[in-house]
């Protein structure tokens, strides 16, 4: 299959990047790295969650944030909805386009957000109906594509079971989440075969952590099988709280690099992206997770 000429990408560093930080980071620092995040020409900037504090605590100030923004026309502001309380919160605060999050493994689904497989698509059911009502566009994740903490191996089959479902629910795109980043290229191009049978691959995006390294390899497998659609995290911060040992999702800057190398578009920035990878790194005292950041910081201070 031909690689794509241009690819979106799905900037998931101020919400899936921090959300597994230990130390509250302020909310004016969350609110800036996503403003430049945005003006760095980024289409979707998700922005926080609206799930619930004591299960993840660095997200209560999800209304803050999204009162305080300042929105770009043309850019979307995805913020996270497990349940139809999170997503009245949501709309309350003018969010445009929300997001709800399964799993294709029960033991996650259960760790993650206390209901089974079966309960979540029931609970998402009249989210998605509400969100679409109040003129809102809903995004699905699944978690533990391609392997579970808890449950090891996955069965592709059951990933694009949950994913026609949230499609048919109402979803106009399913991201498939390696949540703990252990997927090899081959499993991509398995996995993207058998999902793109019920959910059109145009409907489909990747959302690779990387902690086994893998990341940039499947993106390409993914590229090659016809996604277009990437989710990444601006140096490469990130991980699952429920999911131990989860590291930072695929760097923004890592992936911005080996496209613009490869010719494909994106309409983003470069240098904005990582001088904002530097900006949160900084105030997060440490550096940046991603390669390509790393290397040119070294660069740079070497000169
Ligand atoms: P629960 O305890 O079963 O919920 O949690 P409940 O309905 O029984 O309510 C319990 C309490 O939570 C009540 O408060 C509710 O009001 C409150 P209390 O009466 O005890 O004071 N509550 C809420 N508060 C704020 N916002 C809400 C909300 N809902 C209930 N929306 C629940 C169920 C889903 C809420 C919980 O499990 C939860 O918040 N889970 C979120 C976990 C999470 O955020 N994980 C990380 C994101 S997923 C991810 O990172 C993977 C991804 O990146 C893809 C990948 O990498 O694979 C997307
Ligand atoms: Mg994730």
């Amino acid at each position: 299959m031909a690689l794509p000429s241009e690819v979106r990408i799905v900037e998931v560093g101020a919400r899936d990047g921090l959300q597994n930080e230990k130390e509250v980071v302020p909310t004016a620092v969350k609110i800036e790295l996503i403003e430049r995040l945005a003006a760095a020409g980024l289409p979707a900037v998700e922005a926080t969650a609206f799930v619930s504090p004591k299960w993840v605590p660095q997200m209560a100030d999800h209304a803050e944030v999204m009162r305080g923004l300042t929105r770009r026309p043309g850019t979307r502001y995805p913020v996270l909805t497990p349940n139809l309380k999170g997503l009245e919160s949501a709309l309350e605060v003018g969010a445009d386009e929300v997001a709800v999050f399964g799993a294709a493994s029960e033991a996650f689904s259960k760790r993650n957000i206390n209901c089974t497989i079966a309960e979540s698509l029931e609970r998402f059911r009249p989210v998605v109906e509400r969100a679409r009502e109040a003129g809102a566009q809903v995004r699905g994740y699944v978690s533990c594509v391609l392997g579970c903490p808890y449950e090891g191996e996955i069965d592709p089959a059951k990933v694009a079971e949950v994913s026609k479902a949230l499609y048919e629910m109402g979803c106009y795109e399913v991201s498939l989440g390696d949540t703990i980043g252990t997927g090899t290229a081959g499993k991509v191009k398995t996995l993207i075969d058998t999902v793109s049978a019920v959910v059109p691959r145009d409907r489909l995006a990747v959302h690779f952590h990387d902690t086994y390294g893998q990341a940039l390899a499947n993106i390409l497998a993914a590229l090659e099988e016809g996604i277009a659609v990437v989710d990444a995290s601006v140096a490469g911060l990130g991980g699952c709280p429920y999911a131990k040992g989860a590291t930072g999702n695929v760097a923004t800057e890592d992936v911005l690099y080996m496209l613009n190398g490869m010719g494909i578009r994106t309409g983003i920035d470069f240098d904005a992206v990582l001088q904002a990878g530097w900006f949160i790194s900084d105030q997060l005292g440490r550096p940046p997770a991603g390669r390509v950041s790393r290397a040119l910081r070294a660069k740079c201070e070497a000169a």
